[in-house]
């Protein structure tokens, strides 16, 4: 992990160069949203899955640069005053408040698009039937029926009931599509079959509620100086999560019994995708 992130950073600070002109901070917040922390591990799924098909290592970064792009905009529009009002993200002051939350919102905006910007440069992939898979792929897992509806949901949450059943849709859109898309980008970039296209998305499904259950626990469990992020935040806010209805023992319960379910879908690889199935050990073991 440590290597794709070295990797996708560099990259980072390349599609986002320092600039001196008159609109300069919004480059420097984008900058600051995106440098400087985060597991990446959306980016390592991206480069792990696309060399299950020996995808060439430039194009895998600059997909895997576009989906970190989408994340840290949608933890900077999450840190917002109007969402979750979060003071501290990767163990630093959230964007609006090193910035502004104008400045904020517009960096959040400019990364989104860059990310499309990116997917859609032929440096990407020579087939711009491929660019545009990418593109659409990225479009949904982001979108209304994606991450921004689950987003929506999950503020419908703090003040409505929700069963299990409306919980795990939610944490699927919040989370869950951007982690399927993470690893679906390397088997659209591979031009892979459909099996294996299949087993990367079931894969995908399965980590990311795990993902996103786990970090429910840690705003329960963990402390800022280990997450690097304001914690206690979900029951302050009063927020249905799975640890809110399953409680603790439960949840982590379904967190671990998910992670050994997901690499299930991976025996299609034959050994070759070990390093997908170690992550699922990370991601209910992780403290950050
Ligand atoms: C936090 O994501 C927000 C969620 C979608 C749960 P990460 O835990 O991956 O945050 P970073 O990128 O490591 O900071
Ligand atoms: C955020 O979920 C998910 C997205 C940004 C899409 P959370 O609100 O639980 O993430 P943290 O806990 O602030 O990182
Ligand atoms: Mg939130
Ligand atoms: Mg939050
Ligand atoms: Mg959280």
């Amino acid at each position: 992990m440590a290597e794709s992130a070295a990797l996708v950073e560099q990259a980072i600070g390349t599609l986002i160069p320092s600039t001196d002109l008159a609109e300069a901070p919004l480059f420097e917040a984008m900058r600051y949203g995106c440098l400087g922390g985060g597991k990446r591990l959306r980016p390592f799924l991206v480069l792990t899955s696309a060399r299950l098909f020996g995808v060439n290592l430039e194009c895998a970064i600059r997909a895997a640069a576009a989906v970190e792009f989408v994340h840290c905009y949608s933890l900077i529009h999450d840190d917002l005053p109007a969402m979750d009002d979060g003071v501290l993200r990767r163990g630093r002051p959230t964007v609006h408040r090193q910035f502004d939350e104008a400045t904020a919102i517009l960096a959040g905006d400019a990364l989104l698009t860059l990310a499309f910007e990116v997917l859609a440069d032929p440096a990407t992939h020579e087939d711009p039937k491929v660019r545009c898979l990418l593109v659409s792929a990225l479009a949904k897992a982001a979108g209304g029926h994606g991450m921004v509806g689950g987003q929506m949901l999950d503020l419908i949450a703090e003040h409505e009931t929700f069963d299990i059943g409306a919980i795990t849709r939610l944490q699927r859109m919040k989370t869950g599509d951007i982690i399927a898309f993470s690893c679906e980008a390397g088997a659209i970039l591979g031009k892979a079959g459909r099996p294996q296209h299949q087993a990367l998305r079931a894969y995908a499904h399965d980590l990311g509620l795990a993902f996103q259950i786990v970090d429910d626990l840690l705003d329960v469990e963990g402390t800022e100086a280990e997450t690097g992020k304001s914690v206690g935040r979900d029951a302050a806010a009063g927020k249905a999560t799975f640890v809110s209805i399953l409680g603790r023992d439960r949840a982590r319960a379904q967190a671990d019994m998910l992670a050994r379910q997901c690499v299930a879908h991976l025996e299609i690889f034959d050994g070759r995708a070990d390093l997908l199935k170690a992550v699922a050990g990370f991601v209910v073991a992780r403290r950050t």
